[in-house]
């Protein structure tokens, strides 16, 4: 291939119109079963996880004091953008790769292709992240409960001196991955039971904590000024992330024009009110400097002997984290399984179970690899990989948003992101600037990463491409 037909297919688009037919079929594709409440709750369930139940301690004793609200709020808006970027896209283009699918319609195949390995880091990266803390929780939880578990067999190897593995994180990874693979009804299920209890911890979290806020507490207010602020900002969007995980299911879903924009804003909002009280609560409870950062919800009721409340706080936790993984590993396989379809990734990523109409192949391949990285990998230390991932990403979806009405004007959009160009350029704006505020070490990271994803792409995508490949064939039956 010369260097003109090779720059003609980085560049090639997969026009939006081919990914909206391949959304609408409706037979031999995955199993059609969720709704707005399903989806909602599938965001709260990605959402409220380790960022709210611990994040929030280690920011506000850290970085912003207090003013931790304010980072939340930061946070938030940047979300809030790239959320309504999320909405128009998703729901013009209702296909399980979300991110990946977008910017392939509007940013050519190379780019594409960057950012589904970029998702790697939200999903995977994240759910093998959360699998460690998740091991954490439990170890908390049955030591409240007088039951010590050994230490050998609750860390990994690679971070702890004398460690064997990491059991309970591969136990739950694989439990997950397990009723992924039986079904998304099944899946959807068993999400909002976990959710309905967590949402039941916060809610008892902000009311009881109430009456023990003293106002005092909160001054000085931002004891680092506005930078500590940034700095918590950009630490807590760990504790956002999620939301987006919405769109994988897009092919899922009954109606998803409508209840995809309603899914995705809908927890959004839920979480963040949820999170400025929360985090208003605690700093209101706990002087900044005196918050155990890690546990520091259950750690400000147990020091007023609430017991009860803070064994509760553990189990929220630990149930909590459980739907961030079932979550996190669910939009991991949905990518992969797009990706796959469009051949960037062999064809078994996108066979379809023929009885539970799951992508069991990516479902399985992505519970033994999150398995055996929380096993055995020092995951815990890579936690801001998953947040640049995660930014970059909402970075090309709100870009994509303003290019795509540009070049397609005319295109059905059954949700439309208001204030174009100024919400795209605020949320891609808001998002570099809490890159920015992430360590040194967690660039080059990224970095990396994406060149590894560039050498698979130029050894194996590139020479599949179905994109490609039928834009050869057409060029060619039309004699040119
Ligand atoms: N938002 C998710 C959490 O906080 C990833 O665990």
């Amino acid at each position: 291939m010369n260097g003109t037909g090779l720059r003609a297919q980085l560049f090639r688009r997969k026009p939006a119109a081919a990914l909206m037919a391949e959304a609408e079929s409706r037979s031999g594709g995955l199993k059609r079963a969720l709704g707005a409440l399903d989806l909602t709750l599938l965001g709260i369930g990605a959402i409220v996880g380790a960022g709210i139940f611990v994040l929030t301690g280690v920011a506000a004793a850290r970085d912003a004091g207090p003013a931790i609200v304010v980072s939340f709020v930061v946070s938030g808006f940047a979300c809030a953008m790239a959320a309504l970027c999320y909405a128009e896209f998703a729901a013009m283009i209702p296909v399980a790769g979300s991110a990946y699918s977008y910017s392939y319609a509007t940013m050519g195949e190379l780019v594409a292709w960057i950012i589904g390995w970029d998702l790697v880091l939200e999903y995977a990266v994240g759910a093998a992240t959360v699998a460690s803390g998740w091991s954490g929780y439990l170890a908390i939880l049955l030591k409240g409960l007088g039951i010590e578990l050994p230490r050998a067999w609750t860390h990994a190897p690679f971070s702890t001196p004398g460690a064997i593995m990491n059991l309970p994180a591969l136990v739950i990874v694989l439990l997950i991955s397990y009723v992924l693979y039986i079904g998304i009804s099944e899946s959807a299920r068993l999400n909002s039971i976990i959710v309905g209890l967590k949402l039941f911890v916060i809610g008892a979290v902000i009311v009881v904590g109430a009456f023990f806020v003293k106002p005092a507490n909160w001054s000085p207010f931002a004891p680092m000024g506005w930078s500590g602020v940034m700095r918590g900002a950009g630490v807590i969007f760990f504790a956002y992330i999620g939301f987006d995980a919405v769109s994988t299911a897009a092919e899922e879903v009954i109606d998803p024009k409508r209840d995809l924009p309603l899914g995705i804003l809908g927890s959004l909002l839920v979480c963040t009110v949820l999170y400025i009280l929360v985090a208003g609560v605690l700093t209101g409870m706990v002087p900044a400097k005196g918050i155990d950062i890690t546990a520091p919800l259950a750690s400000a009721f147990l020091e007023r002997g609430m017991h009860a409340i803070s064994g509760l706080i553990s189990l929220g936790a630990v149930a909590g984290l459980t739907s961030v993984l079932l979550v996190l590993m669910l939009g991991q396989s949905r990518v992969f399984f797009a990706v796959s379809r469009d051949g960037l990734l062999p064809p078994a990523f996108s066979k379809i179970h023929p009885k539970y109409r799951t992508p069991y192949i990516p479902t399985t391949l992505t519970g033994i690899a999150v398995g055996i990285a929380a096993a055995f990998l020092p995951i815990d230390e890579l936690g801001e990989m998953t947040s640049i991932g995660t930014l970059f990403a909402f970075v090309l979806v709100c870009i994509g948003v303003w290019i795509l009405r540009n070049s397609e004007p005319q295109l059905r959009r059954p949700f439309r992101t208001p204030l174009v160009p100024l919400v795209p350029i605020l949320g891609a704006f808001f998002c570099l600037y809490l890159m920015a505020s992430l360590r040194e070490a967690t660039w080059y990271r990224l970095l990396v990463w994406l060149g590894i994803g560039l050498v698979i792409y130029f050894s194996y995508g590139r020479f599949h491409s179905r994109v490609q490949n039928n834009a050869v064939e057409r060029a060619a039956a039309s004699g040119r």
